[in-house]
C-alpha cells in the first residue's frame, strides 16, 4: 500500500529526530511492502522565516490532503519576541483547528529498561512501570476561547477565556470511554469543578455519557489533586480525561515520570482516519543540530501514525519492539543516560532502531 505523509519537520531538534523517525519508517516500508510518500511542508518558524507567516495556506492544503500529517517540533528563541497571532506555535494550534483533531492521545509507558531514570521512588512504581493515557481535548477550551488586551484603569489588562460546549466535551469523553474500554476500563475525568462553571458542565457532560459504558468505571479529580495523585500513587490512573490546558500541564508531568520528556509520542485524531503525529516535548532549541536529541518519543509517534491512520498495527507493534530491543542492549540518548550505559546520539539511535526492525 502507498500512504501519503505531510512532513514538518519544524524548528530546533525537530530535522534532527523527523530524520531518524523516517528513517525507522522507510525500514517498515521495506519490511512489510509499504512505500511512505513524504510531502515536506513548512510550519512555525521555519515558516516565518521562509514566508512570513507560521502556517501558510499550502500547508493547510497538502496537510489536508494526505493520509497523515507527521510533526517534529516548532518555536525557538528567535521568534519568542513576535506577537501571539503570529508565533511559530499558532502553527500548531491552526492545523489542530483546521483539521479538526480534537482528540490529543498521549500515553505516558515506563520502559522497565528505563525504571532508574525514573524521577520517583522505586517502591511507588514497583515491577510493572507506568501504563497509562492521557487524552487531552485539543481544539476547545481556554487554548481557543476569546482573548484579548485592554487598557484599564490598573494599566494593561489581559485576558483569555475557558469555554466547552456540550458537543465538545461529548466527543472527547466518547474518545476516553472507548480507549478504556480496550484497556483497564477506567476513566478519571479531571477538571476544576469546585471553581469553573466550565468544568461544571465538562463533570456533568462525562456523567451523562458514562451511562453508555457501565463496564467502564468512572471517577472525577479536580486538577490540583490530579497533579499530587500522579507522584504519589501514579498507579492508580488507566485513562486520564481532560480538557486543553489541564492535559498540557499533565501530560509533561505524566511523561516525566516514564523517565524522560523525550520518550512520549501523540496523536492527534479527528473524526476521520487523518490524524497528526508528534512527540509532546518541543524544539529544544539548546541542543538543536547537535546529534544529542532522543529521537524515541518521534519514532514511537511514527508507531501511532501506522496504528491509528493507516490501520497497520503489526507494523507499529515492530516499531516498539525494535526500541524495546535497543533500550534492553543498553543503548541510550543523554536524557535517559545513567551509568553503564552506551550514550548515543540521535543519528546513531535511529539507526540501531531502524537495524533491529
Ligand atoms: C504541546 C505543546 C503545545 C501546546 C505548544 C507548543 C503550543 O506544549 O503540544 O503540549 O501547548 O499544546
Ligand atoms: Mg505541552
Amino acid at each position: 500500500m502507498k500512504y501519503n505523509v505531510a512532513v514538518i519537520k519544524g524548528d530546533g531538534i525537530g530535522p534532527d529526530i523527523v530524520d531518524q523517525a523516517l528513517l525507522v519508517l522507510d525500514k517498515v516500508g521495506e519490511k512489510f511492502n509499504h512505500t511512505f510518500n513524504y510531502t515536506e511542508v513548512l510550519a512555525g518558524g521555519a515558516a516565518l522565516d521562509a514566508v512570513g507567516v507560521p502556517l501558510p495556506d499550502e500547508t493547510v492544503k497538502i496537510c489536508k490532503e494526505s493520509d497523515a500529517v507527521f510533526l517534529g517540533a516548532v518555536g525557538g528563541p528567535k521568534w519568542d519576541v513576535l506577537p501571539g497571532n503570529i508565533r511559530p506555535e499558532k502553527a500548531l494550534l491552526g492545523l489542530r483547528s483546521a483539521l479538526g483533531l480534537f482528540a490529543n492521545i498521549r500515553p505516558a509507558i515506563m520502559y522497565k529498561e528505563l525504571a532508574d531514570a525514573c524521577p520517583l521512588k522505586p517502591e511507588i512504581l514497583g515491577e510493572d512501570g507506568l501504563d497509562l493515557v492521557v487524552i487531552r481535548e485539543l481544539t476547545g477550551g481556554i487554548y481557543f476561547g476569546e482573548r484579548g488586551v485592554k487598557t484599564t484603569e490598573y494599566g494593561e489588562s489581559a485576558y483569555d477565556t475557558m469555554i466547552y460546549s456540550e458537543v465538545e466535551v461529548k466527543r472527547i469523553a466518547k474518545v476516553a470511554f472507548e480507549i478504556a474500554r480496550k484497556r483497564n476500563k477506567k476513566v478519571t475525568s479531571v477538571d476544576k469543578a469546585n471553581i469553573l462553571d466550565s468544568s461544571r458542565l465538562w463533570r456533568s457532560v462525562v456523567e451523562e455519557m458514562a451511562k453508555d459504558y457501565p463496564d467502564v468505571a468512572l471517577n472525577h479529580l479536580y486538577v490540583d489533586n490530579c497533579a499530587m495523585q500522579l507522584v504519589v500513587k501514579p498507579k492508580q490512573f488507566d485513562v486520564i480525561l481532560t480538557g486543553n490546558m489541564f492535559g498540557d500541564i499533565l501530560s509533561d508531568e505524566a511523561s516525566m515520570i516514564t523517565g524522560s520528556i523525550g520518550m512520549l509520542p501523540s496523536a492527534s485524531l479527528g473524526s476521520s482516519k487523518l490524524g497528526m503525529y508528534e512527540p509532546i516535548h518541543g524544539s529544544a532549541p539548546d541542543i538543536a543540530g547537535q546529534d544529542k536529541a532522543n529521537p524515541i518519543a518521534t519514532v514511537i509517534s511514527a508507531a501511532m501514525m501506522l496504528r491509528y491512520s493507516f490501520d497497520l498495527e503489526k507494523e507499529a507493534l515492530a516499531i516498539e519492539k525494535a526500541v524495546e530491543k535497543v533500550l534492553a542492549a543498553g543503548y541510550r540518548t543523554g536524557d535517559i543516560y545513567s551509568n553503564g550505559k552506551k550514550l548515543v546520539g540521535t543519528k546513531e539511535m535511529g539507526q540501531l532502531i531502524s537495524d533491529a526492525l
